[in-house]
């Protein structure tokens, strides 16, 4: 499954920058977001939940999704995919993991240098001012509100229409111009600007890998493309760079 030649690139200690998305934590057991039939954008608009305006309209209703997303992130564990990425950061001297992600799974799995482009949903802080919350009075009336400002309490993640977070953005960019090799797993490469960051790499001459059981617009420029489950592909991929033959 896995090319001989990719893993004696792995096996020279090359800069890796990886970006995660979706596909990685569903075999955790948390949906995607564009996958037919399953993910969260099948099922719902993001335009009424997932903005500032929707927030406004709905905050009781929306503070309630978020919650009950961020309950589902704290009762799955991550997988077999996200604990190799962890080992695989171990192997390397200069490592990246970039993730959309904001189930925190990667961090929980053991990855010590990563950017959470999207934010993180068990991170709160406030509507108005971005002050960061960390607890606030329970009343019977949703959302919380700020204990310093008294604005709304939101998840600290990138709703629709919102900038990412320049010093981090910035820091994924660098790596991603500097890396030898740039692996896209479980992201359908359609968000920017993550979705930049495998173009800038190949700019730059990285050897790009997807690993997606499904094409992506990313694919046709895949140097390696591994068309499995992550939670599957990536074990194997670390085992193979580990194995002394
Ligand atoms: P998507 O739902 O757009 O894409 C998930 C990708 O994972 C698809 O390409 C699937 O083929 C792939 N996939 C599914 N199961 C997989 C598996 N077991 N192993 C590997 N790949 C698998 O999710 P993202 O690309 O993460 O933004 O979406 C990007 C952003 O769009 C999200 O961060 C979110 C969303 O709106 C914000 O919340 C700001």
């Amino acid at each position: 499954m896995i090319p001989k030649q990719l893993i004696d690139i792995l096996k020279k200690d090359p800069k890796v920058v990886v970006l995660t998305g979706a596909g990685v934590s569903a075999e955790s057991g948390i949906p995607t977001f564009r996958d037919a039939l399953t993910g969260y954008w099948s099922k719902f608009d993001p335009q009424e939940l997932a903005t500032r305006r929707a927030y406004s309209a709905n905050p009781a209703m929306v503070w309630q999704w978020y919650a009950e997303r961020r309950q589902t992130a704290l009762d799955c564990d991550p997988n077999p995919g996200h604990f190799a990425l962890a080992e695989l950061e171990k192997m390397l001297s200069n490592f990246l993991l970039v993730t959309q992600n904001v189930d925190g799974l990667h961090q929980r799995a053991g990855s010590k240098n990563v950017i959470d482009v999207h934010g993180n949903i068990d991170r709160f802080k406030c509507f108005d001012h971005n002050h960061p919350v960390d607890s606030w009075e329970e009343t019977d009336k949703l959302p919380p509100l700020c204990p310093k400002c008294g604005s709304w309490v939101r998840p600290d993640i990138v709703w629709f229409e919102e900038m990412l977070n320049t010093e981090q953005i910035e820091k994924a960019w660098d790596a991603s111009k500097q890396c030898h090799v740039f692996l896209s797993v479980g992201t359908s490469s359609v968000v920017y600007p993550a979705a930049a960051l495998p173009e800038i790499a190949l700019e730059d001459g990285a050897i790009l890998v997807e690993i997606n059981p499904n094409e992506t617009p990313l694919t046709r420029y895949a140097n390696f493309v591994i068309s499995k489950p992550s939670g599957e592909a990536l074990p194997t991929l670390i085992e193979a760079v580990t194995r002394n033959t």
